[in-house]
Formats: C-alpha cells, sequence, structure tokens
C-alpha cells in the first residue's frame, strides 16, 4: 500500500509564514503529502493543487452552526482528507466518541478519506490499559459505520504528542497489530495505520522500519518544509 505523510499544521502559521511555506515547497515532488493547514489557508494549497486535508469539521449536516464547517462543504471544495478525533479535540473541545462516531458516519457519507486519530493517555499507558482504551475507542467510534473503505486510523498515543517521547518500534509495531486485529474482528478487513507523536526528520530513519505502518501524522516538524521533505523522502521514494 502507498505511504503517506500528513502535514497536521494545527493552529499555526500565519499569512505572511504561508506565503514563505508555500515558496519552501515550491518544487518539490509531493506525492504521499497531505497537507492540514488552519481552514482559512487551505484555498491557497489547493490552488497550487497539493493534496489537502481538513483538521476538523462539524457533527452536524447544515444549517444554523456559527463558526462550523460540514463535511458536504469540506468534499465540495475538492478537500479530499479530513482529520476527526485528535486528541486536542477529545480535550479541549470536549469531542466525545459519540461525537467523533456522528462526524465518521458524516465523513463516509460525503466520501472523505478520514483520518481518525485514537490513542492512550500516559496513566492509560502505565496501567497496561492502551489496547482496552483503543479497542473501546475504535468501537464506539465506528459504531454503525458500514463502508471503512476511506477510513485511515492514525495511531498518537497522548503522551507523545507535542513531548519528545515516543514509543519503540516494538511497541508501535504490537499496538498497529492490535488495532487492525480489532478492526479486522468487525469488519473482515484490513486497515491502513498511521504513526502519531514527535515524528520528526531523525527519528523517522528509525520509524520507517517499523513494516505495518502505512505512514506519519506529523505536527510540530512539518511546519518546517525541510524537515517535512526529509521525512517524506525517508519514507516515499
Ligand atoms: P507532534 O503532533 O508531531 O507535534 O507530536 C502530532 C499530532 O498531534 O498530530
Amino acid at each position: 500500500m502507498e505511504k503517506i505523510v500528513v502535514a497536521n499544521m494545527k493552529m499555526n502559521l500565519e499569512l505572511d509564514e504561508v506565503n514563505n511555506y508555500l515558496e519552501g515547497i515550491k518544487s518539490w515532488e509531493t506525492d504521499g503529502l497531505v497537507f492540514c493547514p488552519p481552514s482559512i489557508y487551505l484555498p491557497y494549497f489547493l490552488g497550487k493543487g497539493y493534496e489537502v486535508g481538513i483538521q476538523n469539521y462539524a457533527m452536524y449536516e447544515n444549517g444554523a452552526y456559527t463558526g462550523e464547517i460540514s463535511a458536504k462543504q469540506v468534499k465540495s471544495m475538492n478537500i479530499n482528507y479530513a482529520i476527526i478525533g485528535h486528541s486536542e479535540r477529545r480535550e479541549y473541545f470536549n469531542e466525545t466518541d459519540d461525537i467523533i462516531n456522528k462526524k465518521m458516519k458524516l465523513g463516509v457519507k460525503n466520501n472523505l478519506n478520514i483520518i481518525l486519530c485514537i490513542g492512550e493517555t500516559l496513566k492509560h499507558k502505565e496501567n497496561k490499559q492502551t489496547e482496552e482504551i483503543l479497542k473501546t475507542q475504535i468501537i464506539n467510534d465506528f459504531k454503525d459505520v458500514d463502508d471503512i473503505s476511506n477510513i485511515i486510523i492514525a495511531y498518537e498515543p497522548i503522551w507523545s504528542i507535542g513531548t519528545g517521547l515516543i514509543p519503540t518500534n516494538e511497541e508501535i509495531y504490537n499496538t498497529t497489530k492490535f488495532i487492525k486485529e480489532v478492526i479486522n474482528e468487525l469488519y473482515n478487513k484490513d486497515i491502513r495505520v498511521l504513526y502519531g507523536g514527535s515524528v520528526n526528520d531523525d527519528n523517522v530513519t528509525i520509524l520507517k522500519d517499523i513494516e505495518n505502518l502505512s505512514g506519519f501524522l506529523v505536527g510540530g516538524a512539518s511546519l518546517k518544509p525541510e524537515k517535512l521533505k526529509r521525512i517524506k523522502e525517508t519514507i516515499i521514494c
């Protein structure tokens, strides 16, 4: 399966920085890269022909929801990817599995490639509850979702996001295997799994050896074009 690197730029970069960023990536071969800038900048990336994703969309179909963007509107802009269930949304915006499940169904209905983030806290890890937590998230987030062909799971241990701490290759391999097994039990299908959490241009040279991964979700390091380029070139020829 083809590998991808998803650049989750979060709520970073102002317009002049975005222009510099676009200048920085201008001459690249960007196959396999998905840029997820703050929504207001998406048209600039789309205008240059890049593959893009939105960082979030509404749990409602349409209507009077000030400040929200619907899955249908996302698709209508030719934005093919969407991140949902990121731990920052779960934590700071109180997104429950129930809300994420509503978004999953809207994403599937509108033919978006969904990148669903799941992951455990440090406390869960220390209590050896990682598998239990991930399984619960999967079961709840996928409830009544019938078609998983456009869904990718991003395994993002919460304790690893933005901290510089990452699990060992063996831990990531085992957890990814577990995630695939849970999906296989539910759907009898394979699912693509990305790893995210403190991925950078150094550690990717080690992480790239994890054989059941389909790529990476990169936050901080994706803000520097030259770092993102090295990450991409390490895993995609
Ligand atoms: P990070 O973020 O690479 O800065 O740890 C990853 C993410 O939150 O998706």
